[in-house]
């Protein structure tokens, strides 16, 4: 008899204390993404069988080029999370304004928002490499009962009660936070259910991977150019590896399970960096720090910068505490 292995349904029932708000509610805003996510990974699987491929011709909020898999993957997530009647608003990546939503009977009672990247990486489709979804949730601040607003998405990351991806990679894994440690699960396709595969995850005591887009070197900050070659040529404890996807979902859950730092600095072209603070900065930095990591923007921890708007981005540096720290000792 192979081993009994613990579903993800188990273990949110197992871990209810750990939740400190409702248990019943984060039991449905987690099947609500569970399900989601199993959606989207189905047709993530067959992208290159239909035509599904290519560009809808729009862009979406940030003016880059939207792909399909990108709006379909946003409809489902955001489909799933409305029709269980569990949180009152949605931000996307995807969306140019948050949403807020009620329930079918009109009410606004529900507790929690929503910040999602539906599609990471999405430049990768097409070439059949990983990519992700990226989540994050939050209390509403406003009174329950009336509509949400933008406050309650500009909240700060350490005020996330939960955090998490999705990697549709060789397998597919979701892995979340609710800031008690850092647990990974696997998709067993043939039964559609999620195993418990990664308990407590923690990043490796030795980290030495290195993962940046060195194509934008000319412009980064000297603090960066630095700390290259302080990899490259000086530390102590080298060899380090350089290991780029362009997918944030695939390059963190690598380094977090093997050891390393993510950075996406400042750029010519983004000049606060590329990456956004709500859907993908602040989910992953509580991840990372759960795991036992470290995430700053080069000068400040990323859960403690306060957000200004939906769309905001920030420099990130994320992964391996050492290594982090070393970056930050270069500015
Ligand atoms: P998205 O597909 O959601 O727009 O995110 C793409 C992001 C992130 O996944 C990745 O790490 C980064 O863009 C890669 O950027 P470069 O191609 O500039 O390196
Ligand atoms: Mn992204
Ligand atoms: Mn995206």
């Amino acid at each position: 008899m192979p081993p009994r292995m613990t579903t993800l349904g188990e273990f949110i029932i197992e871990k209810q204390k750990d939740f400190k708000y409702s248990t019943g509610e984060f039991s449905r805003l987690i099947n609500s993404i569970r399900l989601a996510a199993k959606t989207v990974n189905h047709e993530v699987n067959k992208a290159g069988l239909v035509d599904i491929l290519g560009q809808t011709g729009t862009s979406n909020s940030s003016g880059e080029e939207q792909q399909k898999l990108d709006a379909y993957a946003n409809d489902v997530f955001k489909t799933a999370l409305t029709n269980r009647e569990i949180i009152c608003g949605l931000a996307s990546e995807e969306e140019e304004d948050f949403v807020s939503i009620a329930n079918k009977n009109g009410d606004n009672r529900n507790k929690y928002v929503v910040m999602i990247d539906p599609l990471d990486g999405s430049s990768n489709i097409d070439v059949n490499v990983s990519i992700g979804t990226i989540f994050s949730i939050y209390r509403r601040v406003t009174p329950e009962g009336t509509p949400a607003q933008l406050e309650d998405f500009l909240q700060k990351g350490t005020e996330q009660v939960a955090a998490g991806y999705i990697l549709y990679g060789t397998s597919t894994i979701l892995v979340y936070t609710t800031g008690h440690g850092v647990n990974g699960f696997t998709l067993n396709p043939a039964l559609g259910t999620f195993y418990l595969s990664h308990p407590s995850i923690r990043i490796p005591e030795k980290g030495s991977i290195y993962s940046i887009n060195e194509g934008n070197y000319a412009h980064f900050p000297q603090a960066i150019k630095n700390y290259i070659k302080y990899c490259q040529e000086i530390a102590q404890d080298r060899p380090y590896t350089s290991r780029y996807i362009g997918s944030l979902v695939s390059d963190i859950h690598r380094n977090m399970l093997k050891g390393g730092v993510y950075l996406y600095p400042s750029t010519h072209s983004h000049p606060s960096g590329k990456l956004r603070l709500l859907y993908e900065c602040n989910p992953m930095a509580f991840i990372t720090e759960q795991a036992g990591g470290k995430a700053s923007t080069g000068t400040q921890r990323v859960l403690d910068v306060e957000p200004t708007e939906l769309h905001q981005r920030v420099p990130f540096y994320c992964g391996h505490t050492a290594m982090v720290e070393k970056i930050e000792s270069f500015f």
